[in-house]
């Protein structure tokens, strides 16, 4: 049996309960996917920080990076918290995971989930169904720049990177004298593409057939000049798969006018933070918004995995935040670590949806791989606004299958009407040979 060593980083705010959700749901599935997770949880976080690394200008120390590069993976829950700068945990922490460990790609997919009304009117579930391939290392996310008063200015800067280290001395005179801040974007040839490439592979696995580039070519002509410049290069290895361009200002406008049209979104750093929450918000808001920051090479660095959305620190601890971002991010994670366990598949409908009165809310799908059984508490979903005729009543140990067509719908229900924890019991007594010969009935 694969065994996989995962660093879990609960971190702040409402991190470790969206955490401890998305590590049960692994659980499950390493189980009915013959593999097993080898956990080992870190600490960081403001707590820590505080206690343990204050004075630091990062989350974590070198060491600590050094420890987490030990790993097959690091399923991450978030932070941010208002005790500590925010730089620490954001630059310091978060993007220094990215940069540290060549975690190039920032692979965020936005799918509009039965069960689930889009803000957008009239859009049917799995409508909106794209994958938002990020930029994750450059752009003006180099954190390079510099803030002066005065009427000259003279800086070293350097971005090291594994793949390259580049240096900029940026001389400047000001007449007359006064303040000016100025902040530096770039992006390499290599890097460019590496990442268009990868927006290709990923839609010729996922049988796609047109990659969206998006830029801002128009304005900022260096940085994206190069950028077009990469991706008609990479186009042609991949005859079969359309690439179109999109400005980024005229790209909000449509995700949002036609969603539907998009499958894979290549952007730079910048222009895909952006993007991507706003990706979100169409299928439903950040709680189902999972991101993976991927280094392919599994041998180069290890992958991250998170969902996008930040530690919202004043509903922490309150059991109230959508996890479902982050067990799609653990769904994420399993697919990099190169066990499909079918999660993605959405072939067949579930045969039952919860409805008004109905105790027993029972799904059979046929996707024996990925079929997993949990245990729902019956006072999973108390308080929550069940008035609303969504939730059903629970039965104790009421027993629910979740298959990779249906898991996420019985979640989103649930997150739906105020979400209150769940509990997953796995196998429940269950063998394997079962859930298969159930499968198999149906
Ligand atoms: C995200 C976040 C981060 C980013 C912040 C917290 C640094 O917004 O993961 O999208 O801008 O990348
Ligand atoms: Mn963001």
């Amino acid at each position: 049996m694969k065994t996989y060593s995962v660093a879990l980083i609960p971190g702040d705010g409402i991190g470790p309960e969206i955490l401890r959700e998305g590590k049960k749901v692994m659980d499950a599935v390493a189980e009915v996917a013959g593999i097993t997770w080898r956990w080992k949880e870190y600490p960081f976080g403001a707590e820590h920080w505080l206690k343990h690394r204050k004075g630091l200008p990062t989350l974590m120390s070198e060491e600590d990076m050094a420890q987490l590069g030990t790993h097959d993976a690091i399923y991450f829950g978030s932070v941010g918290d208002p005790r500590v700068p925010e730089h620490v945990g954001q630059a310091g922490g978060l993007l220094w995971m990215r940069f540290y460990f060549d975690q190039y790609i920032n692979l965020r997919p936005a799918k509009l989930l039965r069960g689930i009304e889009s803000p957008l009117r009239g859009k049917r579930p799995h409508e909106i169904d794209m994958y938002m391939v990020r930029e994750n290392s450059e752009d003006f996310y180099i954190g390079l720049g510099g803030h002066f008063a005065g009427t000259k200015s003279s800086e070293n800067l350097e971005l090291l990177r594994s793949l390259y280290q580049a240096r900029f001395k940026v001389e400047v005179t000001l007449e007359p004298g006064g303040e000016l801040a100025y902040q530096i974007g770039a992006l390499t040839g290599r890097n460019s593409e590496r990442v268009i490439r990868y927006g290709f592979e990923l839609a010729r696995r996922k049988k796609l057939t047109r990659v969206t580039v998006v830029h801002k070519a128009n304005v900022l002509t260096n940085i994206y000049g190069l950028w077009i410049e990469k991706a008609e290069m990479v186009a042609k290895d991949y005859p079969d798969i359309e690439l179109e361009f999109a400005i980024a200002d005229a790209m909000s406008m449509w995700l949002v006018r036609r969603p539907q049209w998009f499958q894979v979104i290549v952007a730079p750093n910048m222009f895909g933070d952006i993007l991507s929450d706003l990706a979100a918000s169409t299928v439903g808001g950040l709680g189902f918004a999972p991101g993976g920051n991927i280094n392919p090479d599994r041998t180069a660095g290890v992958s991250m995995f998170e969902p996008i959305h930040g530690s919202a620190p004043k509903y922490g601890g309150l059991n109230k935040a959508n996890p479902i971002g982050t067990i799609l991010a653990g769904k994420l994670m399993i697919e990099h670590l190169g066990r499909n366990v079918r999660l993605n598949s959405w072939s067949r409908p579930p045969r039952t949806f919860w409805a008004p009165g109905k105790s027993v809310p029972m799904t059979w799908v046929a996707r024996r791989r990925a079929a997993t059984w949990a245990t729902r508490s019956p006072s999973a979903c108390s308080n929550s606004s069940s008035s609303q005729g969504i939730m059903p009543k629970f039965s104790a140990n009421l027993t629910m299958l979740f298959t990779d067509a249906d898991f996420m719908d019985r979640f989103e229900r649930a997150s739906q009407s105020g979400f209150k924890g769940v509990e997953y019991l796995f196998p429940y007594g269950w063998k394997k040979e079962q859930v298969a010969e159930k499968l198999e009935k149906t």
